[in-house]
Parts: C-alpha cells; sequence; structure tokens
C-alpha cells in the first residue's frame, strides 16, 4: 500500500483552496498522483467532480489499484474518480486530450528534474481550456531566497540526494508559464510553509 502521512497533514487545507479555485463540475488532470489519497479525498468531498489522477513507471500499477479499491459509495454526489493513466509529463504523447478546467500536481516540482518542469508547463497549458487553472502545491522559494529555513534545508537535502532535484524558483516558473500562455494569478500561503501557485491559461 502506498500511504503518504503529509497527504493526510495537507488534504484538508488543500481541499479549501481548491474549493476557492475550481467550478462546479470541474474535470481535472493530477500529474504525479502517488498514493491517490489526494484522487480520493477531494473526490468524497467535492460534489459533481471528475478527477484523472495519473502515475510514471512503476508507481502506476499501485495507484491503480488504490484507486480501485475507493468505494464508489463514498464519492460525493456526482462525482467520478476515474482510473489511473500514465502519464510522464517528458512523453508528450501520454498526456490527453485537451480540455480540463484544471490541472493539479502537489509535491512533484521539486522531485521532477529541473528540465522537466517546463515540460509539466508546456502540457498543463495544451491541456487546460482557455481561463483553465494549472494549480501547484508545494514549497517553492522566490529567486533563491528561501520562505522558511526548513525549505532552505530541504532544498540542500534533495539535492545532496540528486542534483536534478531541488526546490523550484516560483518566480522562474511564473516567467516560464508566462511564456506558454499560462498567466500567475495567485500565490497562497499554505501550512508547513507550502505554497499553491495558481496560473490560468489565457486565450
Ligand atoms: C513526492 S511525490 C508526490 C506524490 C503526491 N502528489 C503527493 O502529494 O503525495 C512526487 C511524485 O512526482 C512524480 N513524478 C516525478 N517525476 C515525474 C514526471 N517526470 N512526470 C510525472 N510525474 C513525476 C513521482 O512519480 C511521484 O509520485
Amino acid at each position: 500500500m502506498l500511504f503518504s502521512p503529509a497527504c493526510e497533514r495537507n488534504k484538508g487545507p488543500i481541499l479549501a483552496a481548491l474549493q476557492d479555485w475550481l467550478p462546479a463540475q470541474a474535470q481535472v488532470l493530477e500529474i504525479g498522483s502517488g498514493s491517490g489519497q489526494h484522487a480520493s479525498f477531494f473526490c468524497q468531498q467535492l460534489a459533481g467532480l471528475t478527477w484523472q489522477a495519473s502515475e510514471r513507471g512503476a508507481v502506476l500499477a499501485d495507484l491503480q489499484v488504490q484507486l480501485a479499491a475507493v468505494p464508489p459509495a463514498s464519492l460525493a454526489a456526482g462525482s467520478r474518480l476515474l482510473p489511473a493513466i500514465g502519464l510522464d509529463v517528458g512523453a508528450s504523447e501520454q498526456w490527453p486530450r485537451p480540455g480540463f478546467d484544471a490541472v493539479f500536481s502537489a509535491n512533484t516540482c521539486h522531485i521532477m528534474p529541473a528540465a522537466a518542469v517546463p515540460q509539466l508547463l508546456a502540457g498543463a497549458a495544451r491541456v487546460l481550456r482557455p481561463g483553465g487553472l494549472l494549480l501547484l502545491y508545494g514549497p517553492f522559494h522566490n529567486g533563491g531566497v528561501h520562505t522558511a529555513a526548513s525549505n532552505a534545508a530541504f532544498d540542500a537535502h534533495l539535492r545532496s540526494l540528486d542534483p536534478a532535484m531541488g526546490v523550484r524558483d516560483a518566480l522562474a516558473l511564473q516567467e516560464q508559464a508566462r511564456g506558454l500562455g499560462l498567466a500567475a494569478v495567485a500565490d497562497g500561503a499554505m501550512p508547513a510553509n507550502n505554497r499553491l501557485l495558481v496560473l490560468e491559461r489565457r486565450p
């Protein structure tokens, strides 16, 4: 069983933020769903939601098993938790068809290689409908300035494990996104020195 204690702590605050941003009957693509705890919880709490979870590599099979075990009766009225699909942000052919109201991804930008972050942005820009939102949750710094000492230590730890990992620069990410047609519309503080970056797909 995949299980993330961090997901259990952050799913409530993220849900509250999503309620501010998601339209009714939202169709959402999640990148790097991991254990699927966010996917199942949000579908259990938000009526009318359609949630497309995704993962890459070996994690996908476990995620599919865990989502299949979520009792349909536990979902909120009209919500649909779709079977997880394989999606590595760098594999353009794996991205689903456009038309999503939102793309959500939690705690992935600092794990995927730096070079994959623009691929995530570009893929999201392709699959979002105009006016759709990219919602990125996790730790970020601003031009090298960390919002907390713990984030700086986490960044150093990640880079010691693999130089391709690391806490990303929100300002650089927002600038890259702007060039792809995604405008930064919010940057919300979340518990434990995390943030929710919100970017809107311009027509
Ligand atoms: C720390 S886990 C976060 C999982 C979950 N979103 C959560 O909040 O618990 C990072 C996830 O990013 C995914 N990931 C890393 N590189 C990726 C890539 N290139 N494309 C898609 N997902 C990727 C990993 O498979 C992993 O599940």
